[in-house]
């Protein structure tokens, strides 16, 4: 077995339980298949952050559905945005005249969700919406306010449920924060 690496940071208390967040995804799907009445949409999930919520919310909208997936960061590895966004892995399927709903982890201060909302709206999407596992307001410096939100946190630095710090914490079943 490889050295044991010591752990430096105290996860918190639980958030949101794993039941919790499927019991919400059942509400939000369910929301979403309505608001769309019977029209083809095109989830768009964020790597890597949204996988695990973007595959409960997926099992419960009941419409002609495509998915795909966007790699998007803003420069910097600090846990604060640093307002340049570079996206990394782009969408595959063509988005002309396409309904699109961005599936995300967690809205922060709006940076990156805003230059993809624009981007999708240059490659012709006919509209663009945002589903958010979380939304952290406390921190927001843009505009965007996401149509479908899963919980709202407070200005914690949240992991689990495949949020990460340093690529780490995604696999926990279950939504936490770090000791600050
Ligand atoms: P933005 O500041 O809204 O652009 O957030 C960009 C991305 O930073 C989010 O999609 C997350 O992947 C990540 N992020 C923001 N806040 C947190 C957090 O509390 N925990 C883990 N990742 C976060
Ligand atoms: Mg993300």
């Amino acid at each position: 077995m490889c050295d044991v690496v010591k752990e430096e940071n105290t996860i918190g208390k639980i958030l949101f339980t794993e039941s919790q967040i499927v019991e919400r995804a059942k509400e939000l799907g369910a929301q979403i298949t309505a608001d769309f009445a019977g029209e083809p949409i095109v989830l768009i999930g964020t790597l890597k952050g949204a996988i695990v919520w973007m595959a409960d919310l997926m099992k419960n909208i009941n419409l002609d559905t495509e998915i795909d997936f966007v790699v998007a960061s803003s420069y910097g590895k600090s846990t604060t945005t640093s307002g340049i966004v570079k996206i990394s892995k782009d969408v595959e399927l063509d988005l002309e005249n396409k309904n699109v709903l961005i599936v995300e982890d967690i809205v922060d201060s709006g940076v990156t969700l805003k230059r993809l909302m624009e981007y999708f709206k240059e490659r012709k999407a006919k509209c663009v919406k945002i589903c958010s596992l979380l939304d952290k307001p406390a921190r927001r410096i843009t505009d965007i306010n996401p149509d479908y939100v899963g919980f709202e946190v407070e200005d914690l630095f949240i992991i689990g449920y495949g949020l990460d710090y340093d690529q780490k914490y995604r696999n926990l079943p279950y939504i936490s924060y770090l000791e600050p």
